[in-house]
């Protein structure tokens, strides 16, 4: 028997109604697993389901936990076709092999994990009509991660994508643009604002934002030739009496009133409309589009449009005083919504709900809500012992995704026992919105969903932590929604000190990575699944570097994308600090490697 890492070490609580006695077990690997057979024939995923042992935790709930590690034994999850142990010679495939080799051939995660710190780079695929995704092919559709070869070697701060135009900021911090929607002449990624110490952007429909380090923001249009034409900035030089124009016309977006220290932290964009955040909990909002001013609530200022807008630029923001008194912590935004999270895992939503992307109760007469409303996520958990707070936001598109760590109180009635297990938390991933095409996650292909419904795979995970000898909820690390389609990376999965140390220096001790699930439209083969049906459940793809796989094919484990967490590695003869990264954007899809 090999020792690779088996099946994801994830299990799932299943509440059964207190007068059933048998105690069961979901566990999301089985869907997937069918999930697979439907879409990835040829990457069928060994999966091995661990034996679970019932600790009995709280009335009516069954918890499940194990681990290959601490010598459960193992079972397969559905019984055709039952995968094979690995037969390839082992004896005349390991001699000779170092150690490092024998891990790669044991373990297709483990040649994952080594090939990023090798080889970084970006992975795109999607749609390509706007040569995107493969700058140098005419290919309207790419149908699997396909590399850019320009990006070979590269780190990024971060990547935004259109399907008509790329973006992505440098390891020292300058705009990269590719793209038709940039130039239709030039094929390979250009530098355009540069010298800024840019750490992150968003895109509009039509303008890149980007914030430098020092809290600046620059807004410029997409295209080549309107950064040619526009009014360029004087920028001062260190050379004294010296004054150079910048090379693209670019505009400042600067908040009104800001304290002392007070700074923008973070953006985001939807297609006509911005986010500012500030270091100090302040959200402001402005218009990010030059060609179409938001009318759809999206800014948070009630009243406001282009006909009442107050006199100045048109693009200037507007502080959400309504927000005054909430200390904003995360922002995200969809193609016409906000969401905005305070520190108190409080969440705010306005703007388009035509597809019930807010998420709220019923209650208006209009589409569209330009007063930030609180999202009543304590209503999803009435009836339950679980006290709800929201973690994170996310959005894109007509949806919104919200995770929850939802911590087992006590009712007041209740005889509390130390099995009750108060405290214990369970992380929870909710959505709402546009579901026609799959992106709710959740099963469904409900048009509207006003009520946030839990993706049930991405929710109530735990996994067994060998060190602190407990069961910890598994949380999302990232979610990235693109415009109908999203990725959900796991947190906490990893192992990548691999012969590092005594402990680990068993040739058949490998990395894994974290996993990485897919889900909504796929129009434009954006899940990089290689077929084309919408995806309604959280599913794995097949390894973004196939070429690495093919030659390795004899191995017999699951073959699946995993993505590599932050880790110091010696890139180009310097160390550095660099994790992989998963970007949806509107029909297009990357993996690139981050700083
Ligand atoms: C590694 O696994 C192989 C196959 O199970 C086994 O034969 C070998 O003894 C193991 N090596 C070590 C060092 O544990
Ligand atoms: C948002 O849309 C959903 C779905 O149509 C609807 O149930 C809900 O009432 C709307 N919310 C508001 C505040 O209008
Ligand atoms: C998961 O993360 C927690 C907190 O960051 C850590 O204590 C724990 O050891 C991790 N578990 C595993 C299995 O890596
Ligand atoms: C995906 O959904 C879209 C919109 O409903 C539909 O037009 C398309 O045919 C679907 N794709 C497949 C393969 O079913």
């Amino acid at each position: 028997m090999h020792s690779t890492r088996p099946a994801p070490r994830i299990f799932k609580e299943v509440y059964r109604a207190s007068h059933q006695s048998a105690k069961t077990l979901t566990c999301p690997l089985h869907r997937r697993r069918h999930y697979s057979q439907n879409s990835l024939n040829d990457h069928l995923f060994n999966y091995r389901v661990l034996v679970y042992s019932v600790l009995g935790l709280g009335a009516g709930a069954a918890l499940f936990h194990g681990s290959r590690r601490l010598g459960f034994t193992e079972l397969h999850a559905e019984a055709p076709p039952a995968p094979a142990e690995i037969t390839f010679e082992k004896p005349k495939k390991t001699k000779g092999l170092s150690k490092e080799e024998n891990r790669d051939v044991i373990s297709s995660q483990h040649l994952q994990v080594r090939k990023s710190w090798e080889n970084p780079g970006v992975y795109a695929w999607g749609s390509n009509s706007g040569r995107v995704v493969a700058p140098d092919s005419d290919e309207t559709l790419i149908k699997q991660p396909r590399r850019i070869p320009y990006f070979d070697g590269m780190l990024l701060r971060d990547m935004k994508l259109d399907r008509n135009f790329g973006a992505a900021i440098t390891e020292n911090g300058d705009l990269l643009q590719w793209g038709d929607g940039y130039s239709k002449e030039v094929r390979e990624p250009t530098a355009t604002l540069t010298g800024k110490d840019l750490t992150l952007m968003a895109i509009s429909r039509d303008r890149i934002i980007a914030l430098g380090s020092g809290g600046k923001v620059y807004s410029l249009p997409v295209s080549q030739e309107d950064q040619a034409k526009g009014a360029k900035a004087t920028e001062s030089s260190w050379i004294p009496f010296w004054s150079s124009k910048s090379k693209v016309s670019y505009r400042v977006i600067e908040p009104k009133d800001m304290a002392w220290g007070e700074k923008v932290s973070s953006i985001s964009s939807g297609l006509e409309h911005l986010l500012l955040l500030t270091n100090k909990g302040r959200l402001f909002s402005s218009a990010s589009s030059s060609e179409r001013f938001p009318s759809r609530g999206e800014m948070g200022i009630p009243g406001l449009s282009w006909t009442t807008r107050p006199p100045g630029p048109y693009d200037q923001p507007h502080e959400i005083a309504t927000l005054r008194g909430f200390e904003i912590s995360a922002i995200a935004t969809g193609n016409h919504h906000s969401l905005a999270l305070d520190k108190e895992g409080r969440a705010f939503a306005f703007g388009d709900n035509t597809s019930g992307q807010l998420g709220l109760e019923p209650s208006s007469e209009s589409p569209f809500i330009d007063a930030p409303s609180l999202l009543p996520i304590s209503r999803l958990y009435s009836g339950t012992n679980l006290s709800p707070r929201i973690t994170s936001i996310s959005a894109g598109g007509t949806n919104s995704f919200f995770t929850v760590d939802a911590t087992r109180v006590a009712s007041p009635k209740e005889e509390v026992t130390p099995r009750t297990g108060l405290g214990r938390i369970t992380a929870d991933t909710w959505s709402c919105g546009q579901g026609i095409l799959g992106t709710l996650g959740t099963g469904r292909w409900t048009h509207v969903q006003g009520t946030p419904t839990k993706i049930k795979s991405l929710s109530g995970l735990f996994e067994w932590d060998e060190d602190a000898n407990t069961v910890i909820p598994i949380r999302l690390k990232r979610l990235s929604v693109g415009s109908t389609h999203a990725s959900a990376t796991m947190d906490n999965v990893t192992h990548v000190r691999a012969g590092t140390s005594p402990s680990t220096n068993s040739p058949n001790d490998t990395n894994w990575g974290a996993d990485v699930v897919w889900w909504g439209g796929n129009e434009y083969y954006q899940l990089g699944m290689g077929k084309r049906n919408n995806v309604s459940v959280p599913g794995y793809i097949a390894p973004l570097d196939s070429v690495a796989e093919k030659e390795r094919a004899k191995r017999k484990e699951e073959h699946r994308f995993q993505i590599t967490p932050r880790h110091v590695v010696s890139v180009g003869g310097r160390r550095v600090s660099m994790e992989q990264r998963v970007e949806c954007g509107r029909m297009v899809s990357a993996v690139y490697s981050g700083v």
